[in-house]
């Protein structure tokens, strides 16, 4: 299954119909800053069902409808759709394209589209649910990139000036928790043994 084109049309910055193809191998968006680079990447995620504002950088959901600029007349639609080939059938559906599609009107109706049919956002999940358990798409923000380099959040195990392990301090954690835990139950026994035992006496 293959990313092949990104279609938007009154989403964020890109006010008329636009296409992206990705050939296969690595594609790379560049451009000035504030050409709408990253409006790529909320656009993916956008048409992929994301509810949370937030994580689109905006304050409300209407905000990625094209709110005019200098030029242009604000629009009152959103659309965004993702076309993957599927002719080797990783997708469990009879397509061998797969055109996937989200819309939003500043009236605040919302639609899901598979190969243009109307759809719910779940029967969109059920359908990429198998591919992404494959590991085929990870969407990834540079922002979530530094978290991961953050070493302050992780654990390093170093042996003999070699990384040998690292383990998130959440994971520490946990095993320091259930260790005490089982530090404790031990201490139980024993003082329930001592009990017993001076019972009998
Ligand atoms: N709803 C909208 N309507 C019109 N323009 C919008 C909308 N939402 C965002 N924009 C415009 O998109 C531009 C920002 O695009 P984006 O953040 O994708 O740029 P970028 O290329 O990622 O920049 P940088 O290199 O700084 O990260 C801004 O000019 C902003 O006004
Ligand atoms: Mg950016």
């Amino acid at each position: 299954m293959r990313l092949t084109k990104l279609e938007l049309q009154g989403f964020k910055s890109f006010a008329d119909n636009t296409m992206l193809a990705f050939e296969p191998g690595v594609t790379a968006i560049v451009g000035p800053n504030g050409c709408g680079k990253s409006n790529v990447s909320d656009a993916v995620r956008w048409v992929l069902g994301e509810q949370r504002a937030r994580l689109l950088r905006g304050a409300k959901m209407e905000e990625v409808i094209f709110q005019g600029s200098s030029a242009r007349r604000a629009v009152n639609l959103a659309e965004v759709s993702l076309h993957f080939d599927n002719s080797e059938g990783q997708l469990p559906i009879a397509f061998k394209e797969v055109v996937i599609t989200r819309r939003l009107s500043r009236s605040g109706e919302s639609d899901y589209l598979l190969n243009r049919a109307p759809c719910r956002l779940r029967d969109i999940h059920d359908l990429l649910r198998t591919a992404s358990q494959a590991g085929v798409a990870v969407i990834f923000a540079s922002t979530e990139v530094d978290e991961i380099l953050d070493l302050s959040h992780v654990v390093v195990t170093m042996f003999g000036g070699r990384v040998v392990a690292t383990r998130s301090r959440a994971e520490v954690t946990t095993e320091k928790l259930s260790a005490d835990m089982t530090m404790s139950r031990e201490r139980v026994a024993t003082a329930a043994a001592d009990e017993e035992g001076a019972l009998r006496a």
